[in-house]
């Protein structure tokens, strides 16, 4: 087996606990993060620009970019507060033998890629992670989850809001719920005091929206500033050309990663001029052998 067990990590289990624990701050500045999913450069890029007093990350910390265990490390080296998304989940789910499955039946994706290269320590971040968390901070109360529900639906009046919440239900204390999974920025105010808001991902758009840019939030003593930071795709992009020429991994992820991390103008673009005018096998995936 490749996952080795080991003894429990007291330091490491006190950091988590420390993490998942509520915080009550005042005058804080705040980095709203989401689904990071295995970007590291563009965590880096955010870093050069902002500074910050706590990082909270609305989850998606794997699947669908190529440097998992970068991204991780970078979290637990900035005592992020963070919860689990559906790709983290999913991940989570994988095995050494599925993935070996999914190579053989030509199946293989940026999810399995990220289970290899999983450490224990990678695994026992992703296993820590609560579905939510509740913080307050210069007297606004935070809730954070990933996703408001199993699809892409958002929350349209005061009284999902207030069903949604797991808290007290004062109505003259300022409530925020903050969702990650849509890949779109936005602040959605009930009323005066209550909104709900999405920092946008680090990582990459949906297919209809071509910024290729790093996108955050900033809350500062309850002001909220929307962060774009453009930074170099190239070594994203890299291993996605790596995987072209070893002709292992299914076409449409290696698609998605030209249009996320290169120049492709959609996310069904055909791949590079050199592979597809190579035969495919019976099975319909590249035969980049010679790529
Ligand atoms: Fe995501």
């Amino acid at each position: 087996m490749k996952k080795e067990t080991h003894v429990i990590d007291w330091q490491a289990f006190l950091f988590r606990t420390w993490l998942i624990m509520p915080i009550q701050v005042m005058c804080l500045k705040l980095l709203l993060i989401s689904d990071l999913h295995s970007n590291p450069y563009a965590l880096e890029a955010i870093e050069k620009t902002e500074s910050w007093d706590e990082v909270c990350c609305c989850g998606d910390f794997v699947d669908y970019g190529p440097f998992p265990m970068e991204t991780i490390r970078w979290c637990i080296d900035h005592h992020a507060r963070c919860v689990l998304g559906n790709h983290d989940a999913y991940v989570l789910g994988l095995s050494e033998i599925s993935c070996t499955e999914a190579k053989r039946e030509h199946r293989f994706r940026w999810a399995h890629d990220n289970y290899c290269q999983l450490t224990e320590e990678g695994l026992d971040f992703l296993r820590s992670l609560p579905r939510s968390l509740s913080f307050s901070a210069d007297g606004i109360k935070y809730q954070v989850q990933h996703q408001y529900d199993q699809a892409y639906g958002t929350i349209e009046s005061e009284e999902q809001f207030d069903a949604f919440w797991t808290g007290p239900q004062k109505k003259e204390t300022e409530r925020r719920l903050v969702f990650g999974h849509t890949h779109r920025q936005c602040v959605h105010m009930l009323n005066e005091h209550t909104l709900w808001l999405n920092p946008g991902s680090v990582s990459y758009r949906r297919p209809d929206d071509h910024d290729k840019r790093a996108h955050y939030m900033i809350v500062e003593q309850g002001k909220i500033r929307f962060g774009k930071v453009a930074y170099d795709r190239t070594p994203l992009l890299n291993r996605a050309e790596a995987y072209l020429k070893q002709g292992t991994m299914l076409e449409t992820e290696l698609q998605d990663a030209f249009f996320f991390f290169g120049n492709a103008l959609t996310s069904r673009e055909p791949l590079p001029e050199s592979c597809t005018k190579l035969p495919k096998t019976e099975k319909g995936d590249h035969d980049c052998e010679t790529c």
